[in-house]
């Protein structure tokens, strides 16, 4: 059974990472999505709530969504996990997640792959979502619906702000 590992903070979830996860699902038996947590990181979203959202937003693709505690390696391993599988929107992003898949592969093993992301997805990114809902803007094509209201309600109550 192939299983792939789609990783990140998800904070929130967008219509780019789906489509990753979507795609990696064409090609692995199985896919998790794996919401990482960071202690040291400060999140708009609650750990439970980036599950949520996410969960919500893979309602009836055969997608899993899962919590990675620790290193992402470690899980990867503890899972028997084929490949890492991880968008890319551009040269950018491959600067950043170059050591991090070598890294990973050093510690047990684990391959990343990596996608193009679709041209229409590549100005997505979960902190350039979260800057247009604090101030207001419309987006609704960038994030699936659940997360729209979301981002919508957090922003509301100004404790966000
Ligand atoms: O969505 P992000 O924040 O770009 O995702 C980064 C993420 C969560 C994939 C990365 O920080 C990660 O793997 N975190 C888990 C802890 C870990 O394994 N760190 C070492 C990475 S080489």
């Amino acid at each position: 059974m192939s299983l792939a590992v789609c990783p990140g903070s998800f904070d929130p979830i967008t219509l780019g990472h789906l489509d990753i996860a979507r795609r990696a699902r064409g090609i692995f038996e199985e896919v998790v999505i794996a919401v990482a947590h960071n202690a040291g990181k400060s999140y708009l979203f609650e750990l439970e709530q980036r599950v949520e959202l996410a969960r919500a937003a893979v309602a009836g693709l055969d997608i899993r969504v899962a919590v990675v505690e620790g290193l992402l390696a470690d899980y990867c391993r503890d899972v028997g996990a084929t490949a890492i599988v991880k968008g890319l929107r551009g040269g950018a992003d491959l600067d950043g997640e170059a050591p991090m898949a070598v890294v990973n592969r050093h510690l047990v093993g684990v391959e990343t792959v990596f996608l193009v992301s679709e041209g229409s997805h590549a100005h997505i990114a979960s902190s350039l979502v979260k800057d247009v809902a604090r101030h207001g803007g419309d987006v609704t094509e960038l994030v699936p619906p659940a997360v729209a209201t979301a981002l919508t309600t957090a922003f509301a109550t100004g404790a966000q702000q």
